[in-house]
């Protein structure tokens, strides 16, 4: 793998760890071809409103797909994509939206099947896939998130506040940011200690979580220039052992309420 071997390690001994545009983007080219990056960051202009949180005054956009991952390296390895299903979290990963099955758009056809996303899950499939080697399929949620920033409204990352997504790994992977001021992301552990803090700063710049072991949150952007449209646009990636019974991981979910973005 090119970069920096210790980007692993560092996610298995902090259990989170920031990877910078330059390393992440050969990573993803190790895994497959980029070519078509422009579209796939220019179907964030596509994204659906989401309506749960428009209920409680907030605005996010979105658009959902479930894949299943195939242990990397297995005779059966591949990537398929599951009938279009909800998003659920319990209410002790989502304290604000737990409980319930959300639907949101799904991710359009020629997204999903872009080159650009096929190499983003197998990387994921690999790079977690070597973390957790005992794991045969990976049960993956992909979000796209687009926040923007208004004049009198700060955009809210993630509006659940610090949280953790009740799964086993998370990939957030920044496709664009434009006019945007702040969107700090800070990882604290199981006692609410922050022991990380870093911004998403550049596209394919991102964040490695093990979401067992660390919560993660995204402070509120705002707009450089009012005058102008903004937005921070994401991928999120999650991952669970998809054979593992129930939904979310079960660990308890301690300090922190919890739940989803990046
Ligand atoms: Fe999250």
């Amino acid at each position: 793998m090119p970069g920096s071997p210790d980007f692993p390690a560092a996610l298995r001994e902090d259990g989170f760890c920031f990877v910078d545009a330059d390393t992440m983007q050969a990573w993803l080219e190790s895994d497959g071809a980029l070519d078509d990056w422009a579209q796939f960051r220019a179907s964030w202009n596509d994204l659906a409103p989401d309506r749960y949180l428009e209920k409680l005054g907030k605005q996010r956009r979105r658009r959902h797909a479930v894949f299943t991952l195939s242990r990397s390296g297995s005779r059966d390895e591949d990537i398929v994509r599951e009938p279009h299903q909800p998003h659920y979290q319990s209410l002790a990963y989502n304290t604000l939206q737990g409980d319930i099955e959300r639907w949101f758009e799904p991710i359009l056809d020629p997204v999903a099947g872009s080159q650009s996303l096929q190499a983003i899950l197998r990387h994921c499939q690999r790079l977690f896939g070597e973390l957790a080697p005992g794991v045969r399929r990976w049960h993956a949620e992909v979000h796209q998130f687009r926040i923007e920033a208004q004049a009198e409204a700060p955009g809210q990352p993630t509006p659940e506040g610090m949280h953790r997504d009740g799964v086993d790994y998370v990939l957030v992977l920044l496709v664009d940011r434009e006019n945007i001021a702040r969107g700090t992301t800070s990882i604290h552990d199981m006692h609410g200690r922050e022991i990380g803090e870093f911004t998403l700063t550049r596209p394919f710049d991102a964040a490695l979580v093990d979401d067992a072991r660390v919560f993660h949150g995204v402070t509120p952007v705002e707009a450089i220039d009012p005058a102008l449209d903004s937005h921070r646009d994401v991928l999120v990636v999650t991952l669970r052992d998809a054979d593992r019974a129930g939904r979310g991981n079960g660990v308890s979910p301690g300090t922190y309420s919890a739940a989803a973005g990046g």
